[in-house]
């Protein structure tokens, strides 16, 4: 070990020599937050929520700063002017993404889109899955199976509350698996109960398939392998990091591999369906079994994943909030009457689109989006910013600044509302999408099935969280997933007669 600090020296020193040999010129540098010889700033970004760090340190050195993690150097950028000038107007010099060792091998080296850099494989893998999934016409394709994801939520919401009317229900339970029915029904023509994986030698339930596909890869992301701060070192071996996401890796292929070849069996029976994977197959004859692998099981995993952590943030502030929940159920009754909420009442329901605003910019699900990476010199907010340094975009700290909103840590619908109406300009306030070229391809998606479930269950329900429970706020995963899941009792509303 002491070699390997040894030579973590001297190449932290050589590094740091030739950093300041190549910036003697550069006069206009980002301010710098003051880190350890070597390590940088590492130590001060030891908790797991490093967007946290990040925001009391744009306290002291403004919405843009430096960094040192190990031997690379980044900008972190606090405010969302200076993050939409990274994202759109400096976009042609900050357009590849730097990956972690975990992602990377998880991405199969940048082989999804969201991971890739900018360029012929980006372009073609976003057209094919806006047109084919998640563009506006290919969302009116899919429209039948939202309305049935949520109906079924309804009912077993309801089968739970007739069946134990006294315990807290598990919305996450509920609504993940709901979600992950619809994004695999998507992906693949239609929804999985079991699979036999021939890597494993037996069948895995539907609960195992969905740990392999999406939650063992939220984990995963969050290991560190330390020799991404210290590339200099990449040749020493850190096992047990290598062991884990390997591991997670084949098991993610072998279950996606047996996802694909069952659908592919259906497919050569003549048996078509909308989805991806047949509207892949039928433009790309030539994709290779990975890259099928791969293309496909991004979608599962985007359209599975930030859905629910925004709903399920909504709907704890709904629950906890009991006057803004009677705002947005009159709100529902005025606009809908009698009738079931559906996506066309969505733009007649201004609070509704608060709540959902709002949720984004207090719970931002990406807190801090994919990090890109400078390729040619470029500048920010004034600063020189050179090529090879990382841009960390922090969106938690452009949702929770002062300057912009007034007691930001209040959940406060009400602030995207003037006289009643929305204010859509408020929303430029806010980046829980991204921006640019590479804003979220699911946005319309998400807002749709998070807008509707949000109106559904409080048309439906009134509802009040488990006790004890207003101040679990914690977050766990790169997404900002709640840590305790929300625990709520449901009360069935007798529609009309309120
Ligand atoms: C509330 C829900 C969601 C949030 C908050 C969200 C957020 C994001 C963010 C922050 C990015 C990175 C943007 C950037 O780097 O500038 C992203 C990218 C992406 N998201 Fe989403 N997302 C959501 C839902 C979805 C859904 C339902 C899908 C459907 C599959 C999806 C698919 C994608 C894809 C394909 C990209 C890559 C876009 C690109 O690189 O050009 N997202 N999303």
């Amino acid at each position: 070990m002491q070699s390997v600090l040894a030579v973590a020296a001297v190449g932290g020193l050589v590094a740091a020599l030739a950093e300041r040999a190549s910036n003697k010129n550069s006069i206009n540098l980002p301010p710098a937050v003051p880190g350890l010889p070597i390590i940088g700033n590492l130590h001060q970004l030891k908790e797991k929520k490093p967007q946290q760090a990040f925001t009391r340190w744009a306290e002291d050195y403004g919405p843009i700063y430096s960094i040192k993690t190990g031997a690379s150097t980044a900008v972190v950028l606090n405010s969302t002017e200076v993050a939409k000038e990274a994202m759109v107007e400096k976009f042609s010099s900050i357009s590849t993404r730097k990956l972690a060792k975990a992602v990377s091998i998880l991405s199969r080296d940048k082989k999804m889109v969201a991971g890739s850099d900018s360029g012929e494989f980006h372009r073609n893998g976003k057209r094919h899955i806006m047109k084919s999934l998640l563009g506006s016409s290919a969302l009116k394709q899919y429209r039948a199976s939202r309305d049935t994801m949520i109906d079924d939520m309804v009912s077993t919401f309801h089968k739970m509350v007739s069946d134990d009317p006294k315990t807290p229900l598990n919305f996450r339970e509920v609504f993940t698996s709901g979600l992950f029915g619809l994004s695999v029904a998507q992906a693949l023509g239609e929804d999985v109960s079991s699979i036999y994986v021939e890597e494993f030698g037996r069948v895995l339930s539907r609960d195992e398939i969905y740990e392999a596909v999406v939650h063992d890869f939220m984990w995963c992301v969050l290991e560190v392998d330390w020799r991404d701060f210290f590339p200099y070192l990449s040749w020493v071996p850190n096992e047990s990091f290598e062991t884990k996401v390997l591991t997670t890796e084949a098991r993610r292929t072998a279950v996606m591999r047996a996802l694909i070849n069952r659908q592919k069996e259906r497919i050569a029976r003549g048996e078509a369906r909308l989805s991806y994977l047949d509207y892949l197959l039928a433009e790309n004859a030539e994709l290779t079994e990975e890259q099928l692998i791969m293309l496909i099981w991004e979608v599962v995993l985007e359209a599975a994943d930030t859905t629910l952590v925004a709903t399920e943030w909504a709907m704890y502030e709904v629950a906890k909030n009991p006057e803004k929940q009677d705002r947005l159920y009159q709100e529902i009754r005025e606009v809908c009457g009698n009738e079931t909420v559906t996506e066309e009442h969505l733009p007649r329901l201004p609070y509704l689109n608060a709540v959902f605003q709002e949720t984004l910019r207090r719970h931002a699900p990406v807190p801090i989006l994919p990090p890109r990476f400078v390729h040619e010199n470029t500048s920010l907010a004034g600063y020189d910013v050179p090529a090879g340094t990382e841009v960390i975009i922090n969106v938690y700290a452009c949702h929770m600044n002062e300057k912009d909103w007034d007691e930001p840590d209040e959940w406060e619908p009400a602030r995207f509302l003037d006289g009643g109406r929305f204010r859509s300009a408020e929303t430029n306030k806010t980046i829980p999408f991204g921006g640019g070229r590479r804003i979220c391809a699911g946005m319309m998606q998400a807002t749709n099935i998070a807008c509707t479930s949000i109106a559904r269950f409080v048309q439906e329900f009134a509802w009040r969280l488990k006790e004890g429970d207003e101040d679990k706020v914690d977050t766990v995963h790169v997404t900002a997933y709640k840590l305790d899941p929300l625990c709520a009792y449901l009360t069935p509303r007798a529609r009309g007669t309120e």
